[in-house]
């Protein structure tokens, strides 16, 4: 179990545990030790933060925490909390220590077993530990902390004050790994994949004879809910797929042919574009195509919904992210609208089936995988709710315009899957704003249409940076859209940052 005091990297921990094969929770550091205990951990592992811990309301130490009988490792913070808790020495110190650093090992210890005695790390703080608590053995130090790694293994308390979860610190893994096997005794036997069989036998439990539905969406997350559900209770799931008009050219045909032809999915797909197209007739206020995407969404998800009078239960993908942000699981989780297709209400009469709530993206990616989905819903870049409506910008989604940029979009996902960028990519996608430019095309002016080319990375969308995608490429892309797409009179490539700019321009 991880404990998380408001570190930057606290759900990264969680994630490198499961990628030493050992399940792992993250739960806020104020869950009380009852509900620690509840959950059985093998070991406790307390993040990073970045409170001071001589600050006032500083997160604390539960000092019951050390008496469950199972080891603690404390990172960054979390160490710095163990050393002034159980008697050692910390101190705020002149300089900070960020970034990278070099780590001296005196002695291995068990935790630091197999590393070698000079390597790099990575830090991020002030606080500093200057002695460890009496009885505790000092294992490392690097340039600006004395004691940059303390055990006992006596009393199984484990500090380090460097970041294992994070790439630049190549012994990072290895270190958790000693933590996780050699003292916490977990076996290393869990994967993604191995969710699937447990998952399968909560569903049935859960939805008994009942039958239940999903919106599918074509997004790895509600995909992926879909075929465990379907796995597990067969033909008694039936997907409602709506097809607001505003998907990718082909996207809608390739959801309808995994689930119904390949997988064997009872499905209904709606063709719902004549209504949102008629919906969206006159507004180019980006807020407002928003909400009339999103109060249609709901309108033809209910209508299909009701003509399944015994359905009581709904799937959706809700995954690990988004438990986490609403409380950890420890509360009632409330439902966000962005995770869903199109924000679904609260008070839909339905109960929710979640097989997704205890994993990771990439997690959900290989049980996906795993259960045969195909490559491309299995990595699709994210795409938003209302679809290529809000990429219509500044001006109304027209039938025609979408056509535009629905073939330029074409291009450059041919092009960028091509080049073997697209997984590279947090997202690429084009824009096309309501502005005409001059041009000249065989002798004659043209006054067409401008794309926008967008391409990101990032880890999460709260942050991105504008991808540097390789000039010849971007040439082939320009020339390819100016050729195919006759509207099409110029190509501009967009190298805003998030932040300032947002991923999306609308
Ligand atoms: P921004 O543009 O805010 O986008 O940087 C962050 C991430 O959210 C996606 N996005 C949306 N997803 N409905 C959605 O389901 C929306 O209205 C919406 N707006 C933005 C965006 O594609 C990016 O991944």
């Amino acid at each position: 179990m991880v404990l998380d005091y408001g570190g930057q990297y606290s759900q990264l921990i969680a994630r490198r545990v499961r990628e030493c094969g050992v399940f792992s929770e993250l739960l806020p550091h104020h869950v009380g030790v009852e509900e620690v205990r509840r959950r059985a951990p093998r070991g406790v592992i307390l993040s990073g933060g970045p409170a001071s811990v001589y600050a006032e309301g500083a997160p604390p130490l539960d000092r019951e925490l050390l008496e469950l009988g199972v080891p603690v490792l404390g990172i960054c913070y979390g160490m710095q909390l163990l050393a002034r808790e159980l008697g050692g020495q910390v101190q705020g110190a002149e300089v900070g220590e960020f970034g990278r650093s070099e780590l001296s090992v005196r002695e291995q210890g068990r935790l630091l077993a197999g590393t070698p005695s000079e390597q790099t790390c990575w830090m991020s703080h002030r606080d500093t530990v200057f002695a460890p608590p009496p009885g505790f053995a000092a294992l490392a130090s690097s340039t600006a902390s004395p004691v940059a790694a303390f055990e006992s293994s006596e009393r199984a308390v484990y500090g380090i004050q460097f970041h294992p979860e994070v790439v630049h610190t190549p012994y990072g893994q290895h270190v958790l790994t000693n933590f996780l096997r050699d003292v916490c005794g977990c076996e290393q036997t869990w994967s993604p994949a191995s969710v699937i069989d447990d998952q399968v036998r909560r569903i049935r439990k859960q939805v008994g004879e009942s039958r239940a539905i999903c919106g599918l969406s074509g997004g790895v997350d509600s995909s992926v809910a879909a075929l465990l559900v379907h796995r597990a209770i067969g033909d008694r799931l039936t997907c409602v797929f709506v097809d607001h008009g505003l998907m990718r050219k082909n996207e809608g045909a390739q959801v309808i042919a995994a689930f119904r032809d390949h997988f064997h999915v009872p499905l209904v797909a709606v063709d719902a574009s004549e209504r949102f197209l008629a919906r969206l007739q006159g507004v180019s206020e980006p807020e407002e195509k928003r909400k009339r995407i999103g109060a249609e969404f709901i309108r033809v998800f209910e209508e299909e919904a009701a003509k399944f009078d015994d359905v009581r239960f709904l799937v959706q993908g809700t995954l690990y992210s988004d438990v986490i942000e609403s409380g950890g699981g420890t509360g009632a989780a409330t439902i966000k609208s962005h995770h869903n297709v199109g924000g679904l209400p609260e008070d839909l009469d339905f109960e929710l089936v979640e097989p997704l709530r205890t994993l990771f993206k990439d997690e959900v990616r290989a049980v996906g995988a795993e259960l045969g989905l195909p490559e491309k819903l299995v990595w699709r870049q994210p795409f938003p709710g209302p679809g290529l409506a809000i990429r219509v910008v500044g001006g109304e989604a027209t039938r025609e315009r979408l056509e535009i940029l629905r073939e330029a979009d074409a291009i450059l996902q041919d092009e960028i899957r091509q080049a073997g960028l697209y997984r590279e990519l947090w997202q690429s996608f084009c824009v096309l704003p309501d502005i005409r430019a001059v041009g000249v095309q065989g002798d004659a002016r043209t006054y067409g249409n401008v794309i926008v080319i967008r391409a990101v990375t990032s880890d999460d969308a709260m942050t991105a940076d504008w991808a540097r995608l390789p000039y010849d490429l971007l040439e082939r892309i320009a020339s390819r859209m100016i050729n195919e797409i006759r509207p099409v009179g110029r190509v501009v490539l967009d190298i805003t940052s998030k932040p300032p700019g947002t991923i999306e321009w609308e």
